[in-house]
């Protein structure tokens, strides 16, 4: 190949756990891939020393007022964008955009890639979740594809590819390593620390989805990303699956990243060791499968797999999250929002981590019923609910 023939790739949230990541997944492919764009933030310093190691055509800064001194900085001739146009022009012109981007912030990018037509590797799971019926639209665009890095729904992805029908599927199992408080009871959770609910046991993320895993918040956020990316209609954009055909399966040892069961009660599950390489590599060379075996299984070591039952009394952001999607329109957007505002006031020490399922669902009973089928709904959305919940925040004296 040369490198006219590579793969153009961008990679926005290149700063952060999905971003570095990926560049490193990347790295490893040089001959089929090439870095078209970088994109982050606010780590202005990562992010030039990224744009002098890999030389991609454009760089983007999430935070305008920090283009200036990213343009002093970078290789002469790369050209220099900000804000949210300038991160969702990395994800017009690449080949495949992969969008590690943390939170609703992501959402431009998703809808970009999309509407481009161009294949979109989505890690940036809230854009999904608050934007449901506007990414769907998107999704319909000629040549737009998304294929799921969150290692669950590349999990499912796969074993959904196991079948040469597209139906007779009848239930997914979204597994869940039950994060750093598994076992535990809700008055045990009473005083945890952040220093604690960052520790996650199996996987090394970024600080909001690790808090999101203790809470189990995350796993609610992917039953609500899994319905949207396979409950659709057999034939159509889905499986013609409904809320209560996504069950979670509490899986400590983080091995098998989902599972799929069809009509004739046979079950196929994916297993890998954790490490986000892979469902990176996955949706980077799909239909193919990328050349370096990461997460290979040391079957020795692994010893046993386990699985039980969520407890949805000491977690309740699970059920918030069934709730939600259970409401549809803008639901999921309040949810998503006011779990990012309590989870910041939480990393921030000014909030007790058992109060950010109280954030979350009375925020969620403030609902107005929007459809969120604009984006300007879905816009409007996300600020009321964001709204609510800092309201609720200050009540509280946080
Ligand atoms: N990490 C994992 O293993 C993992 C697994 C599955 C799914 N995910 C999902 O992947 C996404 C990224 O997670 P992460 O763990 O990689 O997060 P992270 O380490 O916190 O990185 C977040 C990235 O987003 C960028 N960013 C934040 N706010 C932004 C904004 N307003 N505009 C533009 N860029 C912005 C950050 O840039 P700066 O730091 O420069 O501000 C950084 O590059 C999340 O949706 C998460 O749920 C992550």
């Amino acid at each position: 190949m040369t490198s006219d023939d590579r793969t153009s790739v961008a990679v926005v949230g290149s700063t952060g756990s999905i971003g570095t990541q990926t560049l490193d997944v990347i790295a490893a492919d040089p001959d089929r891939y090439r870095i078209d764009s970088l994109a982050a933030g606010r780590s202005l310093d990562q992010l030039i020393e990224q744009a002098n190691a890999v030389r991609p055509e454009l760089v983007a800064v999430g935070d305008p007022s920090l283009e200036p001194a990213l343009r002093d900085a970078v290789p002469a001739g790369t050209e220099v964008a900000s804000g949210e146009e300038g991160l969702a022009e990395c994800a017009r012109r690449a080949d495949i955009t992969v969008n590690g981007v943390v939170g609703f912030a992501g959402l431009p990018v998703t809808l970009a890639a999309l509407e481009s037509g161009k294949r979109l590797a989505l890690a940036n799971k809230e854009s999904l979740i608050s934007a449901g019926p506007v990414v769907q639209a998107a999704r319909r665009t000629p040549g737009a594809e998304l294929v799921p890095v969150d290692s669950e729904h590349a999990a499912i992805h796969q074993c959904l590819r196991a079948n040469d029908v597209d139906r007779r599927v009848s239930r997914i199992q979204v597994t869940a390593s039950g994060g750093p408080f598994r076992g535990r009871s809700r008055d045990e959770l009473a005083s945890v620390t952040i220093e604690e609910a960052l520790a996650h046991p199996t996987w090394a993320m970024g600080p909001k989805i690790t808090i999101d895993s203790s809470t189990l918040m995350n796993k609610g956020l992917e039953v609500i990303e899994a319905n949207e990316l396979f409950g659709a209609p057999a034939g159509d954009l889905g499986y013609g699956l409904t809320l209560d055909d996504i069950e979670v399966v509490v899986h400590p040892q983080s091995i098998v990243h989902s599972m799929v069961t069809y009509s004739d009660g046979s079950t196929i599950a994916q297993l890998s060791m954790p490490t986000m390489m892979l469902p990176i590599g996955y949706a980077l060379a799909y239909p193919d499968r990328f050349p370096v075996a990461y997460g290979t299984i040391d079957w020795a070591t692994v010893g046993r797999l386990d699985f039980e039952a969520p407890d949805l009394e000491a977690f309740p952001c699970l059920a918030l999250a069934y709730q939600a999607a259970e409401m549809g329109g803008t639901a999921p957007a309040w949810l998503s929002a006011a779990n990012e505002v309590a989870v910041e006031a939480f990393l921030k020490g000014g909030l007790a981590w058992a109060d950010i399922s109280g954030i979350n669902s009375e925020t969620l009973e403030k609902h107005d019923g929007g459809t969120g089928l604009t984006l300007q709904g879905v816009l409007e959305g996300d600020q009321q609910a964001r709204h609510h919940a800092t309201e609720l925040l200050r009540r509280a004296g946080s």
